[in-house]
């Protein structure tokens, strides 16, 4: 198995920006440019050195963090490319492994690299029964997306043995995680509703053995919808990968400090989680539900433009897009295609339909270049299909766990590998001398520390070898405010 080495382009173009700080001192700033596209960087690497500057970036809105041979991503023209080629391609022609292997190693599979890749991430599916034991620990009403931070960092705790620096390890470590998220996700769904974990079929695709550890009944036997087959399929190709999002940047920041993979895996699903990203597909069911027909659409664009509290065109804009998101297009179309297929007439896409009509006529979206982005249609699908909206998310971190494995392998193998350690600009207080305040005079909460305890207490059961472990918290009587 090839262990791909993208060449990413970081030559210095040779052109040369000059900086005018105010005492006069000039600072000459090489530019890079890209392989491809029109962007232009100022490599600032020895700003501070040369300058004692910094820069300030909040949201890292203007930043490149490391240089990616993986996605590339026109935003003001939309278009998404994986290895260079165009995802809306990829999802017409190519299986959800074929994709996996692109990102992963640089080029797609021939006949005989995929049966081979298809054989080793089929026999990563089962996952470490001490894991699958974890799920008993979780109520019905946990979130899925919670229980899978959970999970996928506990992870670390059976492969606590990989290093980072050999690249077989590494391999195994993005197989398995390929691997194992479906059967992981299902499970959290499972756990959900009650019902005992199906436990995944050599003999079935990718995306057919996640439907059939979602949807089997141990009672009868499970036939896979060629339909859902094709449209998990293409979900995953489109979310498999979007270079530096918040997600990947977390896995790829977790992964500076040469932590655990599983782990910083943990901390990119986290990461996703939020309505800003992927949880936005479940929180544009939300809004569609409560703005519930096409008549309200009005009504709710307008309290969108007046900025009222908490509410958002939920699945539009994006920080990179500044026109319409390309996958966003493909899951447009999926829609209407799964939905005819399976003969459902949902009344959230008419009001989904009207709501990107009038949006997209509305000076307020034109002129902030506000579109569809993937989430907008995603959880219509996903609806269609039968998975409940609290999973949306979770499908979102199950196919993004390519994107993320592929990310996080790139940087450790590629020379990339520095701690990822923004600067601040610190705006508190300045120096001073500590002077001990009554809490009137502090105007402050004191805790009474003395009526405080924990008491953390240990038992081995001998013999048996397991382990019982309790850990109480007394919280104070009284508190001073
Ligand atoms: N609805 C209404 N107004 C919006 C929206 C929106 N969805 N998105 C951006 N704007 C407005 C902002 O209020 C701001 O207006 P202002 O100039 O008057 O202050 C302007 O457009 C620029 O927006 P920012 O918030 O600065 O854009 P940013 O790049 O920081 O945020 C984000 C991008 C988070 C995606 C934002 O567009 C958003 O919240 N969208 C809705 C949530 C969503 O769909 N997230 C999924 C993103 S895709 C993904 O992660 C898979």
């Amino acid at each position: 198995m090839g262990f791909g080495k993208p060449e990413p382009s970081q030559e210095p173009s040779g052109e040369v920006a000059t900086l005018k700080l105010p005492d006069g001192q000039e600072h000459h700033i090489k530019l890079l440019r890209p392989s491809h596209g029109d962007d232009l960087f100022l490599d600032i690497r020895d700003l501070h050195a040369r300058t004692g500057c910094f820069v300030f970036d909040p949201g890292y809105t203007c930043t490149g963090s490391c240089v990616s041979a993986i996605t590339y991503i026109d935003g003001p023209k939309g278009v998404c490319l994986y290895r260079g080629y165009p995802v809306q391609d990829l999802c017409e022609h190519a299986q959800a492994l074929e994709v996996a292997y692109l990102l992963l190693v640089g080029e797609l599979p021939d006949d005989e690299q995929l049966y081979a890749f298809e054989r080793e991430v089929k026999g990563h599916t089962l996952v470490h029964e001490k894991v699958t034991g974890l799920y008993s620990s979780f109520t019905l009403n946990s979130h899925p997306m919670a229980i899978m931070v959970a999970v996928v960092g506990a992870l670390s705790c059976i492969y606590s043995e990989l290093d980072c620096h050999n690249s077989a390890h590494r391999w195994l470590a993005c197989t398995r995680l390929i691997a194992q998220l479906p059967t992981l996700a299902c499970m959290a769904y499972r756990t959900s509703i009650g019902q005992r974990f199906i436990y995944p079929k050599a003999a079935l695709s990718f995306a057919e053995n996640f439907l059939y550890m979602m949807f089997a009944n141990p009672m009868e036997e499970y036939e896979v919808s060629p339909v859902a087959v094709k449209a998990i399929n293409t979900f995953m190709i489109l979310h498999m990968d979007h270079e530096q999002n918040a997600s990947t940047s977390t896995v790829r920041i977790a992964g500076s400090s040469q932590a655990n993979p599983y782990a910083c895996i943990a901390a990119g699903i986290a990461s996703l989680w939020g309505p800003a990203h992927g949880g936005a597909n479940e929180a544009v069911i939300s809004m569609l539900r409560e703005i519930g027909s096409a008549d309200k659409v009005p009504q709710f664009v307008a309290s969108v433009k007046a900025k009222v509290a908490g509410v958002r065109l939920m699945g539009f804009g994006h920080r990179v897009y500044k026109n319409y998101d390309p996958r966003a297009r493909v899951m447009k179309s999926l829609v209407q295609e799964v939905l005819n297929d399976l003969h459902i007439k949902d009344p959230l896409l008419e009001v989904a339909h009207r709501l990107e009509e009038v949006a997209l006529e509305d000076p307020y979206f034109v002129q902030r270049k506000l579109y569809p982005n993937v989430d907008y249609y995603s959880g219509i699908m996903l609806q269609a299909l039968g998975i409940p909206t609290s999973m949306f998310t979770v499908m979102f971190a199950m196919s993004r766990t390519v994107g993320w494995v592929a990310q996080w392998k790139e940087m450790l193998a590629e020379g990339q590998l520095r701690i990822g350690r923004p600067r601040q600009m610190y705006v508190g207080a300045k120096r001073r001398e500590y002077k001990r305040l009554s809490a009137a005079a502090a105007g402050t909460s004191t805790w009474d520390f003395s009526k405080f305890s924990f008491s953390q207490q240990f038992a081995r059961k001998e013999g048996s070898g397991t382990l019982r472990s309790s850990f109480q918290v007394t919280l104070p009587t009284t508190v001073t405010r």
